[in-house]
């Protein structure tokens, strides 16, 4: 079968011919006869009116340009996942909102600019910027040995202008791991279970914020039927509902009790890991076919 139909898949300057593991879904795309352009978010020459539809996967370095990005992804006619799901969904305090919602999300609290922060005395604590991606400025920290280096971390968020998170570590990152549970298009178009990972913990030491997104410890995992449950309850909070999204990644630790907690709903750009389940890149283009 041909259509005639041109794609965008959506890159950075870091991955000019996509992230690998996103290949399978760019030949999906052109085994159904589709025209695939591999085109960077911001890339001044492209021209977004052309592509029945604009799919992100791999823009990694917009987080310094968080504006520039969420104005661009408003400007595209037909992105996947839309613009405001993109502008709600890149900024973490809409964990805050699934919280309040009953999704069981990891105790969060947020430190925004000129506000102050009243630090825990003991235990183990994690410090990161509401917009992130790739552990970015994320780290650690074992109190109260490390509590003045917790400080400045978070005061260098907030002079920046930015928004400070500080939860708990879980450190059943460390053993169970974290599990990412991939939500794709099913036959009927509703946004269901695809497949899942685990991945290894990253913060492996304390107080340091150099992290090698390349160090990744991925392995195909099946998810247990408490993290389903999760997933399902963060997919059921999303503003506006799941029937316009195209993907959704769901990425649970479990808690002090075992229970699975929410580290991120991530509706932006995840990895998806298609390369980890055999049917998911076809899954996927499938998908994007049925929304042209
Ligand atoms: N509260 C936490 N407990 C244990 N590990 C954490 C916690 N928060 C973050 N991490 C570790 O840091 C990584 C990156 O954090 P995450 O919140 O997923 O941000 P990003 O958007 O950068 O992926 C996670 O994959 C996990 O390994
Ligand atoms: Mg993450």
């Amino acid at each position: 079968m041909t259509v005639d139909a041109r794609v965008a898949l959506v890159t950075c300057s870091a991955f000019p011919d996509l992230w690998e593991d996103d290949r399978p879904l760019r030949d999906a795309l052109r085994a159904r006869g589709v025209a695939v352009d591999v085109v960077r978010w911001d890339d001044a020459d492209a021209d977004w009116t052309v592509y029945d539809l604009t799919v992100i996967r791999s823009p990694w370095d917009y987080v310094a340009r968080h504006d520039q990005f969420v104005a661009w992804a408003r400007s595209v006619p037909r992105l996947a996942n839309p613009g405001d799901v993109i502008a709600w969904n890149t900024d973490k305090r809409y964990l805050g909102e699934l919280a309040a919602a009953g999704v069981p999300v990891i105790p969060t609290g947020f430190v925004g600019p000129g506000e102050t922060w009243t630090p825990p005395a003991t235990g183990q604590w994690v410090v990161k910027p509401t917009v992130s991606a790739g552990s970015q400025d994320t780290a650690r920290y074992d109190f109260p040995d490390q509590l003045g280096a917790a400080r400045a971390h978070v005061t260098r968020l907030t002079a920046a202008g930015r928004t400070a998170m500080i939860q708990p570590y879980l450190s059943a990152v460390a053993t169970a791991g974290e599990t990412a549970v991939l939500c794709l298009p099913d036959a009927a178009g509703d946004l269901t279970f695809s497949h899942a990972i685990r991945k290894g913990p990253m913060l492996t030491r304390t107080g340091e914020h150099e992290i090698d997104p390349g160090s990744e410890d991925i392995t195909a995992r099946t998810p247990s039927e408490a993290e389903l449950a999760v997933a399902r309850a963060a997919l059921a909070a999303i503003p506006g509902g799941t029937k316009r999204l195209l993907y959704a990644r769901i990425d649970v630790i479990p808690g002090p009790d075992g229970a699975p907690q929410l580290v991120e709903l991530e509706l932006t750009e995840p990895a998806l890991f298609l390369s980890f389940a055999p049917t998911a890149a076809n899954r996927l283009a499938d998908g994007i076919l049925a929304r042209l």
